[in-house]
């Protein structure tokens, strides 16, 4: 059998530990070398040392100039919400109801479902991201449109069908029982077929009956390997709406804990207004946040507790949550969750956000191993970011003096520009035109 190997030079970044707590948290090669063999990382170190290694006529693609690190992981957003993106409103609970439940109607329609699936997959790998959890609508032809999409590509995407029966428009409701059965069908459909993997998605509490958050529950039990997403005390009013229809739970996120939705592979979005026994709660159980801060301050829900959440040993990771959040991009997504840290006065060094965005993301999400990293065997799901994709850029990265500082300003001054190309399981998916 002949194998496909490549080889890729650049400066090459990955995370072994988290850097708030280890302080040899990162792989730094500043010529480096990232071998890539039948879709999969073979080896990632030195040039000098690993280009010896190489086979006679081996091909090098030479990034030099430019780093080579995992491709970004953003654990939360709808694709449906796509061309609503930047739409105004006053909170969380009006912009459901004005933009984001009749656009989702529009999936009904399988053409169009394809057609944005087509776009976000595009957008996404432009900024950088090859891994998503992806919330679609309460159709299920809006789940195959998304899987047929990402599986053309190459992509590992999670993805899953939003559940959710009452409280909403007629035109958007399922019920529990046609919920749980489409949502079976999609698993058995789709879940580790390929690269795509299925995520049970009740929308929130307030939009599903008892019933339905049970036969979720169940059908979290029954497939113990597929995801759960759902959000969980993003906004003041949504949690007081919580709390009326739910009399009986301790807390918001108790609602789904009694009925069996906390266990590794579940991703709560937002997770702001929780309390001290929620934290250990999602750590005891290994239940991930999925951290929106474009979101948070677009929809003036509130501000992300880091400190909290590390205390607690909570696994964490950064989400765009687009629609509701402002951008694609994972970059401008740190650079939003840096000034949330500060805000509640605490710091997040750039190599912590890009840490969350990577290998933490994995992690949260039971993945570690096969995505986030370039440890080898590793899905080889890799970007090129370019230092200098900016007139500002440019002149700020001249002047970094560590790898802390050339990554602080690719956050804060980084968007799609700075992603000079995007690889998926070792095929170029995405490369950015130059003029
Ligand atoms: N809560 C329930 N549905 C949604 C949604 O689509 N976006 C956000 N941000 N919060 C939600
Ligand atoms: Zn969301």
């Amino acid at each position: 059998m002949t194998s496909n190997l490549q080889a890729y030079r650049g400066s090459l970044l990955h995370f072994l530990a988290d850097p708030a707590f280890s302080d040899q948290s990162h792989d730094w090669f500043e010529d480096g070398l990232l071998i890539v063999e039948d879709g999969k990382v073979q080896a990632a170190g030195d040039y000098a040392t690993l280009h010896a290694t190489l086979p006679q006529g081996a091909v090098v693609h030479d990034y030099s100039g430019k780093l080579l690190m995992p491709g970004f992981i953003d654990t939360h957003l709808h694709y449906p919400q796509t061309d609503m993106i930047a739409s105004p409103s006053e909170g969380l609970l009006p912009w459901l109801e004005t933009y984001t439940f009749p656009v989702e109607r529009q999936f009904e329609d399988t053409h169009h479902a394809a057609d944005v699936a087509d776009f976000f997959l595009d957008e996404l790998l432009r900024c950088g991201t090859t891994t998503a959890m992806v919330y679609c609508t309460v159709h299920p032809q809006s789940v195959d449109a998304f899987f047929t999409a990402s599986e053309q590509r190459g992509l590992r995407m999670v993805a899953g069908k939003v559940m959710m029966d009452r409280n909403c428009p007629d035109f958007l409701r399922d019920t529990a029982e046609s919920s749980a059965r489409d949502t079976e069908a999609l698993i058995q459909r789709w879940h580790k077929r390929g690269r795509s993997l299925y995520a049970i998605t009740p929308r929130f509490a307030p939009t599903s009956t008892n019933l339905q958050l049970q036969l979720a529950g169940e059908l979290a039990r029954a497939y113990p390997d597929t995801f759960i997403q759902t959000h969980v005390s993003e906004n003041e009013a949504e949690c007081a709406w919580v709390r009326e229809l739910f009399p009986n739970a301790r807390s918001y996120i108790d609602v789904y804990d009694s009925y069996g939705m906390m266990r590794p592979r579940a991703m709560y979005g937002h997770c702001i207004w929780l309390d001290e026994r929620d934290r250990q709660r999602m750590a005891e159980t290994q239940s991930a946040a999925a951290i929106c801060p474009t979101s948070n301050l677009f929809l003036g829900s509130g501000l992300f507790d880091f400190e909290r959440a590390d205390d607690a040993g909570v696994l964490l990771s950064l989400a765009t949550d687009v629609g509701g959040g402002t951008s694609f991009s994972m970059l401008q997504t740190m650079n939003e969750a840096y000034k949330v840290a500060r805000l509640k006065g605490s710091y997040l060094p750039a190599l912590r956000m890009f840490y969350l965005a990577t290998l933490g993301a994995a992690r949260a999400m039971q993945l570690e191993g096969t995505i986030g990293s370039f440890s080898a065997g590793a899905e080889a799901d890799f970007i090129v970011i370019d230092p200098q994709a900016t007139p500002l850029l440019q002149r700020r990265t001249a002047r970094s003096e560590s790898l802390e500082e050339l990554l602080f300003a690719l956050a804060l001054l980084g968007d799609d520009r700075a992603i000079a190309a995007t690889y998926a399981a070792g095929r170029q998916v995405h490369v950015r035109e130059t003029t």
